[in-house]
């Protein structure tokens, strides 16, 4: 197989060099976006002079030709033409002979591919945002479905204060909403073209790189060819959000997979998203969000991988680059599989309301005897104290705060009213935190109608 720049080189590539080097194998995954360009390259040529209009309408037709085999998976790539832009080159010249070889004019494989990888990574970053935006709106439906159920929430996880379960669910889009805004952010890094650097200091012809970003909807140009060229911080940026996103997705895998075990017993997932084991019939294993949790592992190990391979490169473009793209591939794979499976799961989950409204109660309550006091006038560390030893008193005898009789309340503190035994439930507690970002039901509700809003669901 001729290479392109065989007028240099008086041996063959060596065979161990040919399979070290290419790119194809992971790169052709750009094919679609690398086309795209170059059929804005062709007009941009076109506009210039550089090109004559029966020209570029054989190259525009040509890769035309190509995209739809590319589409139907018929293209044949083929690991000697190294990379996915000199396959798609040498077929076009394959097709129109000589007039193919103009495609290149104006145009190193340095701005080539930094531009396809921009194309690719605004393309597939509003799909992130689109599973984004489905996941956030399951959590919303969980929430609504859940605002009259209350259960413990926990700090060391330890049982802390009982909460309205939609509180939880509506916690978690908050923690979406803010993943949504980091792929924003990478997407606005990656929204400038580099198209015109060629290999590092800008190509000598007359190129209008204005037109070329309009053709591409870039709404920035890069404005020097030596950043340009050797710019990767944009997959770092994206990569970075992968690997926040998956942390965020890991830490609710985390709570769901203890909740669904016996010792919580708060849901129940659905046998049609989880596995059996081999050996114990019993088993029931929550596989799904099992992976999600461990595919945090490799989000995290491909944003180290590029920071590390960026580090120490000369200006500019270095081959090293090449391994910006399976980092890249496999963390944008992983993270739309993640936001898939959790949708999923918290579509098909469901509440065990009792089991959750029995560990509610109980000693996440003392807190709201400690309170009672503070709202009879007692400094809230005294109070505190009160509490804490209402709390001894209750462990050595073996008894629930919701065992308490006043008269016992009144042992430790005379300002105990027949109304504190009242507080005694978890949904009286839940609902007396009604400040703005509080847990009670009428301000989860409010909570809720302006998620509903911003999701578009009502
Ligand atoms: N496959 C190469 C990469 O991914 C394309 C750029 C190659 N440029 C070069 N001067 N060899 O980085």
């Amino acid at each position: 197989m001729q290479k392109p720049w065989e007028g240099r080189f008086r041996e063959r590539t060596e065979k161990f060099v040919e399979d070290f080097t290419q790119s194809v194998s992971f790169d052709k995954e750009l094919a679609l976006w690398d086309i795209k360009q170059s059929k804005a390259h062709v007009k941009t040529l076109q506009k210039a002079g550089i090109l004559p209009e029966e020209e570029a309408s054989l190259l525009l037709k040509g890769l035309e030709g190509i995209e739809e085999e590319v589409r139907q998976g018929r293209f044949d790539f083929r690991v000697e033409l190294e990379d996915v832009h000199m396959n798609i080159e040498a077929e076009l010249i394959k097709r129109l002979g000589e007039v193919g070889g103009k495609l290149h004019t104006a145009r190193s494989r340095n701005d080539q591919v930094a531009t396809d990888e921009k194309l690719y990574i605004k393309d597939s970053i509003g799909e992130v945002l689109e599973l984004l935006r489905e996941l956030r709106k399951s959590l919303v439906r969980f929430a609504e479905k859940s605002v009259d159920f209350v259960m413990p929430s926990y700090t060391h996880l330890q049982r802390a204060q009982p909460i309205r379960v939609a509180h939880y669910f509506l916690a978690y889009r908050e923690i979406f909403l803010t993943d949504a805004e980091r792929f924003i952010n990478a997407y606005r890094l990656a929204d400038c073209l580099p198209l015109g650097s060629g290999a590092v200091a800008g190509v000598d012809f007359p190129l209008d790189r204005f037109y070329t970003a309009e053709l591409l909807g870039f709404n920035r140009l890069c404005r020097n060819s030596m950043q340009a060229t050797a710019d990767r911080d944009f997959i770092l940026d994206l990569l970075y959000a992968c690997a926040v996103c998956g942390m965020h997705l890991s830490r609710l895998s985390e709570d769901l997979i203890l909740w669904s075990s016996e010792e919580f017993g708060f849901v129940e997932l659905p046998d049609r998203l989880c596995t059996g084991s081999s050996i114990m019939p019993q088993k029931k294993n929550p596989d799904v969000l099992e992976l999600i949790r461990g595919k945090t592992g490799r989000l995290y190990g491909n944003l180290l991988s590029l920071l590390t391979t960026l580090k120490g490169l000369p200006m500019a473009y270095n081959r090293d680059l090449q391994e910006d793209k399976e980092p890249l591939f496999d963390s944008l794979r992983a993270i739309k599989d993640c936001l898939t499976g959790m949708r999923l799961v918290l579509e098909g989950m469901s509440l065990k309301e009792g089991r959750l409204y029995s560990s509610a109660g109980s000693f996440s309550l003392m807190t709201d005897l400690a309170n009672y006091l503070v709202l009879k006038g007692l400094p809230f560390r005294q109070a505190h104290k009160v509490a804490g030893s209402i709390t001894a008193y209750l462990l050595e005898k073996g008894k629930k705060p919701e065992e308490l009789s006043l008269e016992e309340l009144k042992s430790f503190s005379e300002l105990y009213e027949e109304d504190a035994l009242r507080l005694l439930k978890p949904e009286a507690s839940a609902d007396r935190r009604k400040v703005f970002g509080g847990t009670a039901r009428e301000e989860v509700l409010r909570r809720l109608e302006v998620a509903k809003r911003e999701e578009g669901l009502s």
